[in-house]
């Protein structure tokens, strides 16, 4: 059966990092075609770096391409409280032997689609702000004919993490938001309603952290940092939002998913980017509902592929790099 093609679009980022790894540990599930840094964890400067440093870390060898600088209206935002100074929770990754396309992450996304074979589309999983791919559907109103959905980390059907009823990459750019769900293309939201119980718990943190296993050790170092460093130490457990949309496509069973018709608040207030899910079926025809949000996430199960993946990768790495 042909692989799904994929192209990863986010903002490294801590919880970025890690789904590249469960990404890199499953690349053989997929055709990964290319990754597109955004700004919003922190500047796109930042966040290029280290999706070319975290990609060629983990084995994924695909292109990576720099994108938007900042939403398409406001003034980037960033998280460095979160993810620290240098976006990756103050963990150093080798710099990476390849380099950065010199292509602008939108006209990648737009080449790369042009050239698919006839008949043929791609799958975006979007874990930061969905600038790049609001810039792609403005600039090239095509393009969307070409992309089979759009899996991506945002939103929430109730709460927040920004304010209280906006979350963070909805929250960055919610014009970009809302052009990308006014775009027809089927979407999946995972919000925090699903990516607030994905959790990995602080001795599952430690235990990666004490492992000799290249790429368990580095992610629970990332983790680790955010685990001690934010509001996630009073829970005793942090969440690896961004592996939701991996994990969705690989172990749909163990999310709870509602079609819904998304919208997004965009004007200036108290409740700017806040996501809006219409969950009343009966009151739209079945072709009306081309997306859906996911509601619900079995913790455990998403703990055990997880971290058996991050084992599984380190595996592959032993030998590459000095422990
Ligand atoms: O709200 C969580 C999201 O915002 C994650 O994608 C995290 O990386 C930040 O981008
Ligand atoms: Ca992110």
């Amino acid at each position: 059966m042909e692989k799904r093609r994929i192209i990863v679009d986010c903002d490294p980022g801590v919880d970025d990092a890690i789904a590249l790894a469960y990404a890199a540990a499953n690349q053989d599930k997929f055709q990964i075609l290319g990754i597109t840094a955004v700004s919003g964890n922190q500047s796109i400067e930042k966040v290029t770096r280290n999706a070319l440093n975290v990609a060629e870390y983990f084995g994924l060898d695909v292109p990576v391409a720099r994108g938007m600088e900042g939403p398409i209206v406001k003034e980037p935002l960033s998280a460095g409280e979160i993810h620290g100074e240098n976006g990756l929770g103050q963990c150093e990754f080798p710099e990476a032997a390849g380099a950065v396309l010199e292509e602008h992450a939108v006209l990648f996304l737009y080449r790369t689609l042009k050239e698919l074979p006839k008949g043929k589309k791609v799958t975006m999983i979007a874990t930061g702000p969905l600038t790049n791919i609001a810039m792609l559907l403005k600039l090239f109103p095509k393009a969307k004919e070409k992309i089979l959905e759009i899996i991506f980390m945002g939103g929430a059907v109730m709460g927040g993490n920004v304010t209280p009823s906006a979350e963070f990459n909805i929250y960055a750019d919610p014009e970009a938001a809302s052009i990308v769900f006014q775009s027809g293309i089927p979407l999946v939201m995972c919000g925090l309603d699903a990516t607030l119980k994905c959790t990995l718990k602080r001795n599952q943190v430690m235990k990666l952290c004490q492992s000799g296993n290249p790429a368990a050790k580095i992610c629970g170092d990332m983790a680790g940092f955010v685990l001690e460093n934010t509001s996630a130490k009073y829970r005793g457990e942090v969440s690896i939002h961004d592996v939701v949309p991996w994990m969705y496509l690989l172990h749909p069973e163990i999310f709870t998913a509602k079609r819904t018709i998304l919208s997004v608040e965009c004007a200036d207030g108290p409740a700017r980017g806040t996501t809006i899910c219409d969950l009343r079926w009966w009151d739209h025809d079945e072709e009306g509902l081309t997306s859906a949000v996911l509601l619900d996430a079995d913790q455990e199960k998403f703990q055990e592929y997880l971290i058996t993946a991050l084992y599984e990768l380190g595996e592959t790495m032993k030998g590459k790099y000095k422990e």
